[in-house]
């Protein structure tokens, strides 16, 4: 059998071929319907989101966090570089339970801030002693810090110290930077520190500690040592580190030790008689008024290393046993000895002397004003209640049996012996002794010299 094959064309009709353009067009319009069919990346991945929808959660979640995040860095970089560039707000100074002020250019100075160690110092119970110039912080067991006006460097306990600053001394204040303070007296010490840089609050209080016995609160210690310091000098001197000699004290001493065995020890060693006068404008700058009064009621000063070694000598003359003792007189100044000075001479001249005479006769015992050893704060004139007036007969008094046996422990020397009259120019007054501190004390005591041949070998 034969295959049929067709393959004959037999051509379309009009009306088949209409049909068939028609149905292609409409074909055409369908498919421009359709997607248009992206294959980068972004559209697949955009494919395999809308097919996965928890992959899609989470991809929006991490897209939340991440502006979130941002937005948080943002906001804190602005605030801590607007709170270090733009406050310029007032300090707030908080110590205790008081606050005081300070405006922002006195308070910081070279990028530096600074703050007032006098009150922080009154604060702490420290004892203030100084000049305008110069200034010194002692806290318990005799630790201190002393400052210079202009000065970029400290002393702490012996040790000077860089200040990271300009300390800034005046009568009364002292300021100093906030970073050294919170080095040497904040951490771990008597005293808490804090500083808010976004309120400019600087927070002083004293650490407090539970005592044993009792719910009682007790201050805790102030030790200022230069430990964490850098120490640039050492100014301990070497009899300070020597150990402590037995002076077979009465009292505990200790207290009272830095200002007995002074530092500065030198300028304990001042003069003022006949030949070397002080003029009429000397005037120590560190008189502290006496704790003891005259009989009469009247107040002392000295010069607070004097003053402090004084106080220790009477306390342990008291608990010797030594009790009917007084000062009767300690610092005077220039116009008080003239007054003095000329009242005796006054006197000698009521008596019938001219006055040439009258002068002569006064020198003997008295010094002209601004040749006193009494205008240098540094010593003083003890008096017995027996005794109406200042005369040789204090020599046969208990106490000044006891100072001739003790004064140069404390610092002090019998400064008008009767064997020195020719050297010192005035007559034996064993009531009147001198503050040269212990070391220049002992020695002269050791030596039989007075003071003036002590400095000319000295
Ligand atoms: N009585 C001593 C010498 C004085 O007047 O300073
Ligand atoms: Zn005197």
């Amino acid at each position: 059998m034969k295959k049929s094959k067709r393959n004959t064309e037999i051509p379309l009709t009009d009306e088949e071929l209409d049909f068939v353009k028609e149905s292609i067009s409409s074909q055409r319009i369908d498919r421009s319907k359709l997607p248009h069919y992206d294959n980068s990346e972004k559209a697949r991945f955009f494919r395999y989101i809308k097919k996965n929808k928890a992959f899609a959660c989470i991809c929006v979640l991490l897209a939340v966090c991440m502006v979130t995040l941002l937005s948080l860095c943002v906001a804190f970089a602005v605030k801590k570089i607007s709170s270090r560039i733009m406050d310029k707000s007032d300090y707030t100074i908080i110590i205790g339970d008081s606050s005081y002020k300070v405006k922002y250019k006195t308070a910081v100075r070279d990028g530096v801030l600074y703050i007032d160690m006098y009150k922080i110092a009154k604060y702490a119970e420290m004892t203030i002693t100084g000049s305008d110039t110069s200034v010194k912080f002692t806290a318990s067991k005799n630790n201190y810090l002393r400052f210079e006006d202009k000065s970029s460097t400290a002393v702490i306990s012996g040790s000077m110290v860089d200040l990271g600053g300009t300390a800034v001394v005046t009568k009364d204040t002292c300021e100093i930077p906030y970073d050294f303070l919170d080095k040497v007296i904040g951490s771990k010490n008597g005293l808490k520190l804090s500083l808010d840089n976004d309120t400019n609050t600087v927070k002083i209080q004293r650490r407090m500690y539970k005592t044993e016995d009792k719910d009682a609160m007790l201050p805790v210690e102030i030790l200022l040592n230069a430990d964490s310091f850098e120490a640039i000098i050492s100014i301990v001197r070497p009899s300070q580190v020597k150990p402590e000699k037995d002076y077979g004290y009465s009292i505990d001493v200790s207290p009272y030790l830095a200002n007995i065995v002074p530092l500065d020890a030198e300028r304990y060693l001042l003069l003022a008689n006949k030949q070397t006068p002080l003029g009429a404008d000397y005037k120590p700058s560190d008189l502290v008024k006496l704790e003891c009064k005259t009989a009469d009621n009247r107040e002392l000063y000295l010069s607070y290393d004097a003053a402090r070694a004084l106080q220790a000598m009477m306390l342990a003359m008291s608990a010797d046993g030594v009790k009917d003792v007084s000062v009767t007189s300690a610092y005077r100044a220039y116009s008080r000895q003239k007054e003095l000075f000329e009242g005796y001479v006054k006197d000698h001249m009521a008596e019938g002397m001219t006055e040439e005479q009258a002068i002569e006769a006064a020198l003997e015992y008295s010094a002209r004003a601004g040749t006193s050893e009494h205008q240098t704060g540094l010593c003083i004139d003890f008096i017995t209640s027996t005794m109406r007036e200042l005369d040789e007969s204090f020599e046969n008094t208990k106490a000044f049996e006891w100072l001739s046996a003790n004064a140069y422990k404390y610092g002090f020397i019998l400064r008008y012996p009767a064997d020195k009259v020719d050297t010192t120019g005035y007559k034996y007054e064993p009531w009147h002794y001198r503050f040269v501190g212990r070391d220049a004390a002992e020695e002269i005591y050791n030596s039989g010299l007075c003071f003036e041949e002590y400095l000319t070998l000295n």
